[in-house]
């Protein structure tokens, strides 16, 4: 290319860098107020229309589901002073002390600033699914430990919140902090990072054992294992890992078995639709909500450096030898997905005749320094392990790299580190 085409590309990179901005506001308020234009992103996100997530929303979302109520409740953050406080009467409502409860929704401006605070408010705060179950995990010290429930340095519990329902009645909800955000070792609260420890399958199955269920029948819940949610309802026991919310922009396709093309109108169909289903289809989120929620977390990876090939040469080498051609060390995918007999990893969360499309995604690397567990049933827990040839009779698949001899294996390793890492200062 001449310098002086280098130059033009650059000035219409520049430009079409802009227009996304503004570009990502129109749209968000095109999905707003348009259902034909939801409607048509909603369809043309899918990538396998006869599975089950797809056709469910291919068949309820324009009228069924368009004519519920948008919900905004009031509810407050749930805080260590709750701990036991709600044993004896789970529905009462909050004393003085607990704080008023407000709805997450107030005035908005149609201002990206306005709606990444309002992003930020909601994905602490707006209620996903009532879970009285897990309100259970509050009852005391050792159970919120055992349900891997945080307390950050604001004194809040496991992103738990108390919600006022019509009937002045007051419940427990998760919301998208309960798995998606833990904290930092100064106890501050990390939004988009998973929570591995958090283990709703233990809760559950405490909660119907003391009830008098059988072990036994009870028994499946507690192959979730922690930072693993069952999300799909196919019969099948494949818990799915709660997935780094900082990849999600570079992501081509959604969820683990790459159920839907990706964009920020599609990711904020998907959260609405969550949204919707997660409440027994009884009622929506408010539309600003839930596209507020996706941009928020759309700019969740912003930050970071790509790989850093000239602090670590040898390990960028084997990187671009080994994995680049699906993971770029730029956070981008270049093969967005494999087949799954391609991956060979187990096939229960792939093959799902819910959400299944015969691929699993090729996940971002970006920041993948800071993930506690890896793969889609986060079977693995380190790029040691993942790399390590050992590991390929308990758990085989993904067998790129295991190759490797030592030295090769560890300059890999500290350059798959720097991908999407903060670098300098
Ligand atoms: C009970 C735990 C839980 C809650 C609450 C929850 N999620 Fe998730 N989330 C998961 C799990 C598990 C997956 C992986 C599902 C899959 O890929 O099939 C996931 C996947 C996602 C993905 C797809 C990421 C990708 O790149 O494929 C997005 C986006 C997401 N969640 C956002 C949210 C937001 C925003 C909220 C709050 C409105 C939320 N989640 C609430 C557990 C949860
Ligand atoms: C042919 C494409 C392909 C190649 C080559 C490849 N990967 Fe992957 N990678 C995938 C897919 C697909 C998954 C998701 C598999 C699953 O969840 O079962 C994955 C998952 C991962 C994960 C887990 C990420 C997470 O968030 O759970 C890591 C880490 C990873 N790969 C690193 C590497 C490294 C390092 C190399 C090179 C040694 C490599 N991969 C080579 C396709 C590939």
């Amino acid at each position: 290319m001449s310098a002086r085409l280098a130059g033009l590309a650059l000035v219409a990179l520049v430009a079409a860098g802009c227009a996304t901005d503004d570009g990502a506001l129109a749209e968000g308020a095109r999905y707003v107020s348009d259902a034909d234009f939801r409607e048509a992103r909603l369809a043309a996100s899918f990538v396998a229309p006869e599975n089950g997530y797809s056709g469910l929303r291919i068949e309820r979302y324009g009228e069924q589901w368009s004519a519920l109520e948008p919900w905004n409740p009031p509810v407050r953050a749930v805080t260590e002073a709750d701990v036991g406080a709600f044993v004896d009467d789970p529905w009462r409502p909050s004393t003085a002390e607990g704080g008023a409860l407000r709805p997450v929704l107030g005035e908005l401006e149609w201002t990206e600033e306005a709606l990444l605070a309002l992003g930020e408010q909601a994905f602490e705060r707006y209620p996903v699914q009532l879970a009285d179950t897990i309100g259970e995990a509050t009852a005391s010290r050792e159970a919120l430990d055992r349900g891997g429930l945080w307390v950050d340095d604001r004194a809040r519990v496991g992103g738990l919140v108390r919600v006022r329902v019509a009937d002045g009645s007051e419940h427990f909800a998760v919301t998208c902090a309960t798995c998606h955000a833990r904290t930092d070792d100064r106890g501050r609260l990390v939004h988009g990072a998973t929570n591995p420890r958090f283990d709703w399958g233990a809760i559950a199955y405490d909660r119907a054992l003391a009830r008098g269920g059988d072990p036994d029948a009870l028994a499946y819940l507690l192959t979730w294992g922690p930072g693993q949610v069952d999300v799909t309802p196919d019969d099948a026991d494949n818990a799915a890992a709660i997935t780094d919310l900082r990849g999600v922009s570079r992501h081509r396709y959604l969820h683990w078995a790459g159920t839907i093309e990706n964009d920020l109108v599609a990711l904020a169909l998907r959260l609405e639709t969550l949204l919707i289903t997660s409440v027994q289809q009884a009622r929506r989120p408010p539309r600003e909500v839930a596209f507020a929620l996706a941009l928020y977390v759309w700019r969740m990876g912003e930050g970071g450096a790509p790989g850093d090939a000239a602090s670590e040469p040898e390990g960028a080498r084997q990187f671009e030898r080994h994995c680049a051609s699906c993971h770029g060390a730029d956070g981008e995918v270049p093969t967005p997905r494999v087949r799954i007999a391609d991956v060979g990893t187990d096939p229960a969360v792939g093959e799902s005749r819910t959400r299944g499309t015969g691929f699993y995604r090729t996940p971002s690397l970006w920041r993948v320094v800071e993930r506690r567990q890896l793969l889609h049933d986060g079977s693995i827990e380190s790029l040691e392990a993942l790399l390590d040839p050992a590991r390929l009779g308990d758990a085989p698949g993904h067998d790129w790299g295991t190759q490797l001899d030592p030295a090769e294996r560890a300059a890999l390793i500290r350059f798959t580190r720097t991908i999407g890492a903060a670098r300098g200062e």
